[in-house]
């Protein structure tokens, strides 16, 4: 049987209406509709080869071999992928990261959306792009979103099949700048896909979740009208609150370092001050700052004064994911 090498690239992306807590954990369907921003210039780029030589699945990250855990999901991955294309041989996997590995900038969406793309196209298999997103989503529900590139809806259901994402404007509809204020390298003590199995131990999680169809319709609202302010306005609304379900679990889960705090404050005085800039957290110390392409340059030299401040990664509207 022919063999041939499919080589992905996807980006990663930033929610300003998260989600957190899945409907279903197995299959990774998240409680609530999300809404992101695509983020070029972060890039990870996987190729995959189908090879009836092989004994097993075979995955290198940036050149290494992995530890077990990433191991074990990428091949889980690839076995719903073998059930969806027909294809029954095992899988030799190498994926690279543009962004500085251990940034502790998740890299699970690009992973997932860029592995789910090129082993559909290794199988030599079509899927239409709502269907990439669904088994994209399998493998970490945000990397549904990263099949897409501009703003991006993600859409809880009750079943698989109707949750997946869609476009809600191309990237050409506004062009805005992420710049990721780095604080922390270290890799994050309770990952997401852990983090969501607590959400619902929190007594914040229901009203987060019942409040969430407004500020999704406030945040496309913004978007469509290129409104930065109301968008800052629900999107840093949205963050804290994911961040008050996270602090009032059972465990309480606190992401955020001291020098998190530092930023969240100097990007409010800024926005105080006239510039136009939000910021939004996930799962982790980064605090992502949204900015017009007006504001970057002095948004990035207050965040290079913030004590604690590590390292500033730039990233801005991004593109779909590309397939050869
Ligand atoms: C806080 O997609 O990382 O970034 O399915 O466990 O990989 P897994 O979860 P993940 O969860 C995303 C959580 C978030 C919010 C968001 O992106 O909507």
């Amino acid at each position: 049987m022919e063999t041939h090498t499919a080589q992905a690239s996807a980006h990663p992306n930033i929610a300003f209406i998260k989600y957190w807590g899945n409907r279903n954990d197995a299959l990774r369907i998240p409680a609530n509709d999300s809404l992101s921003m695509t983020l070029g210039g972060l890039t990870t780029t996987t190729n995959v080869t189908f090879d009836a030589e092989l004994a097993s699945d075979e995955f290198l990250l940036d050149g290494k071999e992995p530890g077990a855990a990433a191991r074990e999901r990428v091949a889980a991955h690839l076995d719903l992928m073998r059930l969806e294309t027909g294809e029954t041989r095992f899988a030799r996997v190498e994926s690279m990261n543009s962004f500085p590995a251990g940034a502790g900038i998740a890299s699970s969406a690009s992973a997932f959306a860029a592995l789910t793309i090129a082993a559909a196209s290794a199988a030599d298999v079509q899927f239409d792009p709502r269907t990439l997103s669904r088994l994209a989503r399998r493998g970490s529900g945000s990397a549904a979103r990263s099949i897409l590139g501009g703003y991006v809806q993600l859409h809880a259901a009750d079943e698989d099949e109707f949750s997946y994402a869609e476009s809600i404007a191309p990237r050409e509809h506004w062009r805005l700048i992420d710049l990721i204020a780095v604080v922390d390298r270290t890799h994050k003590q309770t990952g997401s896909t852990r983090g969501h199995q607590t959400a619902s131990s929190s007594p914040l999680q229901t009203a987060r979740v019942a409040d969430a169809g407004r500020r999704l319709e406030a945040c496309r609202t913004a978007i469509t009208a290129r409104d930065f302010a109301h968008l800052a306005h629900v999107a840093e609304q949205d963050s804290n609150m994911m961040h008050a379900v996270m602090l009032t679990s059972s465990p309480p889960l606190l992401y955020w370092a001291p020098a998190s705090l530092s930023v969240m404050r100097r990007v409010n005085e800024l926005r105080q001050d006239g510039l136009d800039v939000f910021y939004s957290v996930d799962a982790g110390p980064n605090v992502h700052c949204l900015c017009t392409p007006d504001a970057a340059r002095e948004v990035l030299s207050a965040l290079g004064q913030v004590p604690g401040v590590a390292e500033i990664l730039h990233a801005e509207t991004g593109a779909p994911p590309t397939c050869t």
